[in-house]
């Protein structure tokens, strides 16, 4: 498989480079962005989305900020760098991914004890390509993990887009998937289309129909009636924050883990360590909610009454109860009998 990058460091430029997500399937275009202001906005946009993806855009959104502090001696230079990458690490308040990769660069840069400002630029780009290498690296681990729940000839049934769009590449729920294709197991996708802003039909179906991994896109409210005709094997979805009691992901996620329990099918969730937020619970995580345009046209033409209250969660809340197992870079973790074990591998205190 042609691996995807999805957002790369550029040196000769000094640029962060990023496949514009807004525009697939029909246009594949890289963007440059120079300044922070411009990560935010592609950020807010989803030009740049899907929580590993945020913690690597999260980590250059840093390289980005220190490059307007070369000039600078060390001390000033830091203390703008550590209030500019605040401004980064908030513009989506779901994925704990997103300040996750903001605080591994944070961390490196305030162990940097001499040199001035370029100093900090240069340690912070070295920083955030690690944090890039790593990701792509732990795809690839989550997904060989994952692979073997997964029979030789079996549908998984996914929504919205884990993939390689989601992350430096490869992909979490996406990356089982790949992973498995590339053991030889033969895997078709149901890739659920993702109201309202359609990451499955348009990212998921465009990113395995490059692949020529078999895919086909459903409406989300058709994927009960497919569980219950007994063409679902397994539900696969990623996550954008792991809670001791809670799996957030993209909104209509929890509809299909009742689903899938009520029809027998084991739902997975697949997320790599730094998804997990071991500080807070469910009740304290905030669920973004996004502008009410998103839901109220199709096609430039409004589909809702104007004087009609919109609600657009862009997440919601599975509990720990309806997941089968979670797939990470560390191994599979069956629920419940696994929660200590997964605890301590991904970095929370037993
Ligand atoms: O709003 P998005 O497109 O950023 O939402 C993305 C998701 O919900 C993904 O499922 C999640 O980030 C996991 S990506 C591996």
């Amino acid at each position: 498989m042609d691996e995807i990058r999805t957002l790369w460091w550029d040196r000769p430029s000094g640029d962060l480079r990023y496949i514009d997500q807004t525009l697939l399937p029909g246009e594949y275009r890289i963007r440059p962005c120079a300044d922070p202001e411009n990560l935010v906005l592609a950020i807010k946009t989803l030009a740049i989305r899907g929580a590993p993806a945020l913690g690597v855009a999260g980590a250059y959104g840093v390289a980005l900020v220190a490059k307007a502090c070369r000039a600078l001696g060390h001390d000033e230079a830091l203390s703008r760098i550590i209030a500019g990458a605040a401004g980064v690490a908030s513009a989506r308040p779901t994925a704990v991914n997103l300040s996750w990769g903001v605080g591994q660069v944070l961390s490196q840069l305030e162990m940097v004890a001499g040199g001035d400002g370029a100093d900090l630029y240069l340690a912070a780009i070295s920083a955030a390509d690690k944090v890039a290498s790593a990701d792509l690296q732990t795809c690839k681990d989550l997904g060989g993990c994952g692979a073997t729940l997964l029979p030789g000839h079996c549908t998984v049934l996914t929504h919205c887009n884990a993939g390689a769009l989601a992350c430096s590449g490869w992909g979490t729920a996406l990356g089982v998937v790949r992973s498995a294709v590339t053991a030889g197991k033969q895997v078709q996708v149901i890739a659920c289309e993702t109201r309202p802003l359609l990451q499955g039909a348009r990212l998921t179906a465009w990113e395995l129909a490059r692949d020529h991994i078999p895919v086909t896109v459903i409406p989300d409210s058709a994927a009960a009636y497919l569980m219950a005709r007994g063409e679902i094997d397994a539900v696969i979805v990623g996550a954008d924050r792991i809670t001791s009691d809670a799996v957030f992901n993209k909104i209509g996620t929890y509809s299909h883990a009742v689903n899938a329990r009520h029809h027998g099918i084991p739902f997975y969730v697949a997320a790599p360590a730094s998804t997990f937020d071991w500080q807070l619970s469910a009740c304290s995580v905030v669920v973004e909610e996004r502008r009410r345009d998103e839901v109220t046209g199709f096609f430039g033409r409004e589909t809702v009454p104007a004087s009609v209250p919109v609600r657009n969660y862009a997440f919601d809340q599975t509990p720990l109860d309806l997941v089968t197992a979670i797939i990470t870079e560390h191994g599979v973790f069956s629920l419940p009998g696994d929660a200590e074990k997964m605890r301590a591998a991904t970095g929370g205190r037993s």
